[in-house]
């Protein structure tokens, strides 16, 4: 699970600072309380019994020391003012997962930033993300409509047509129906009411009130007007399934743009929220005349369209305004345009400095599973002489896994507060050894170098190992202590001749995560039990 668990945790943190403007890992100071709120505080002890009460109440999850939250409170707190007023009433919590005692709450709603915002309707029964605007007009506007009929029946030519026009930037989802009853009208308001948050949607009982644009309207079916490529495409499979499915997939471009416009925010979330194989372009920004950059996302459009089909989507970012996205696959700026195809399971494959002719072929070849994986490595330091060693991806096999030594390794992250605090006492562990042949301290920056090996389940900062001479991967969980990792270290060792495998040692660390959830939740575990 470790790979998939780092690349998920990798890959939701890119998406949080990309999309939501939420953030995982920062500290930045203390929060400043307000005496009266019209914000619920709530936590695990009145969670259940409070939404229960609530036809609509929308959570927010959050650390105090969060510099989004501290920003989003003032204005998360004028809209709660507004909204409890509202009819019905919209009611706005909020939870500190800061907070030991609340920890359950962030594995059971998969929170893997802050802050997450979470719609909960129907006194608990339907739960969705709440991915709308983050200042108080713009929060007390989206929730009045998410609380509204999920769907606006159109009567007249007149109203279809301003409906159409005011909706010119979003995806809109009309539905047409004989009559204004049975299963398919009850299916589709099934559907409107879960992907509300994404869509505008509206219904008619006249079929000839809806604008053709060559495209005929039937009745009973579905369309979706968009304001890319096909523009309108329709379906008459109308169960909730099939619906919901066709609009999801209508809705996804061939190429998702990378952009901070909030009219680009639900095709980014489907985007990184989908388990699909991604291929991105990371390319800097195009001039008019540069022929072939224009030509390269023309192609790489192309490539994306023709193989929409084999499970993969695609995503063009510009290289100068993707510092995080080209640090978490290790590509610089002077390597773009560059191509990468990300799979979900971690696997990464990047041709650097593309010319126009080889996206198709280089994607064939992805597809026909002739190309090399991409392993992220830090170069191999010149000078390797501290007390504790540094190892790096391409240095993995070679010194530790093929060593005959017993090494402690530890994952860490440059920005992981406990690793800190743990270097010093790794130092002294590694001084008192140094005279051991046997026996080595090292560290591996997680962060810089994939963990090329499923040996090491690598799921949160530190993680420390004790590899031993006779090939057991043996986790360590005690005191971060010099005289227990000691002790740990002396009681698990082996010597080098003593050739027999302790696999029982290594628990589940070499069963992959099987499904999204899974690794998700891996994730929230890693944030929670490290860093929240
Ligand atoms: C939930 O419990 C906490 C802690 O006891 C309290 O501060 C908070 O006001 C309670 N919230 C509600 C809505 O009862
Ligand atoms: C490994 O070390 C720990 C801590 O000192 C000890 O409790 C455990 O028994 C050791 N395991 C083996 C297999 O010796």
């Amino acid at each position: 699970m470790g790979k998939k668990a780092l690349f998920l945790l990798g890959l939701l943190a890119l998406s949080a600072v990309w999309v939501n403007g939420s953030e995982n890992f920062e500290e930045d100071g203390e929060a400043a309380e307000s005496l009266v709120s019209d914000v619920l505080t709530l936590d695990v002890g009145n969670f259940t019994e409070t939404i229960e009460k609530y036809d609509f109440i929308v959570v927010e999850f959050y650390a105090p020391w969060c510099g989004h939250c501290k920003r989003l409170a003032p204005e998360y707190e004028k809209a709660a003012t507004i909204l409890k007023n509202n009819d019905p009433p919209i009611i706005l919590a909020k939870v500190d997962l800061d907070d030991e005692y609340n920890k359950p709450l962030a594995s059971e709603f998969n929170i893997a930033g802050f802050p997450t915002l979470k719609i909960i309707k129907n006194k608990g029964q339907l739960i969705q993300d709440y991915s709308g605007p983050r200042e108080s007009d713009g929060i007390v506007s989206h929730l009045q409509k998410l609380s509204g009929p999920p769907s606006v029946e159109l009567k007249s030519a007149e109203e279809a047509e301003k409906f159409l026009a005011d909706n010119e930037k979003n995806l809109v989802v009309i539905g047409v129906f004989d009559k204004l009853e049975g299963e398919e009208y009850e299916s589709f308001f099934k559907v409107a009411d879960a992907l509300r948050s994404d869509y505008e949607f509206a219904h008619t009982a006249s079929s000839s009130i809806v604008p053709e644009d060559g495209v005929p309207v039937t009745a009973p079916s579905v369309r979706v007007i968009k304001n890319f490529e096909e523009k309108i495409t329709v379906s008459s499979d109308l169960s909730t399934a099939a619906l919901s499915k066709f609009i999801e997939e209508t809705s996804l471009p061939s190429v998702t743009e990378m952009s901070k416009k909030p009219e680009h925010r639900p095709a980014l979330m489907k985007f990184f929220e989908s388990t699909k194989t991604k291929l991105f372009l990371f390319m800097a920004k195009s001039t008019e005349e540069d022929a072939e950059s224009k030509d390269l996302l023309t192609k790489f459009t192309a490539v994306a369209k023709a193989n929409k089909d084999s499970g993969l989507i695609a995503l063009f970012a510009e290289s100068d305004e993707s510092d995080n996205a080209l640090q978490f696959f290790g590509l610089e700026k002077a390597d773009a345009p560059a191509v990468v195809i990300q799979e979900d399971k971690g696997k990464k494959y990047i041709l650097k400095n593309v010319v126009s002719s080889k996206v198709a072929p280089w994607v064939a070849a992805y597809l026909k599973g002739e190309l090399k994986e991409h392993i992220k490595s830090e170069p191999i330091p010149e000078t390797n002489d501290e007390p504790v060693k540094v190892i790096v991806s391409s240095t993995l096999q070679t010194e530790v896994l093929d060593a005959k030594k017993n090494v402690l390794l530890e994952f860490y992250a440059p920005w992981c507060g406990h690793c800190k605090k743990l270097a010093p006492v790794l130092d002294e562990v590694a001084v008192s050894f140094e005279k051991d042949d046997d026996v080595v301290i090292a560290k591996f920056d997680a962060t810089a170098n994939d963990v090329s090996s499923d040996l090491f389940d690598v799921q949160g900062f530190p993680t420390i190992y004790l590899y031993t001479a006779g090939g057991a991967a043996i986790p360590y969980d005690g005191d971060r202590s010099k005289e227990d990792i000691t002790k740990f270290i002396n009681d698990n060792r082996t010597k080098p001749e003593v050739e027999e495998k302790k696999g029982s040692t290594i628990g589940d660390a070499t069963s992959p995560a099987e499904t999204l959830e899974e690794a998700v939740d891996a994730v929230d575990m890693t944030i929670v039990k490290d860093e929240l």
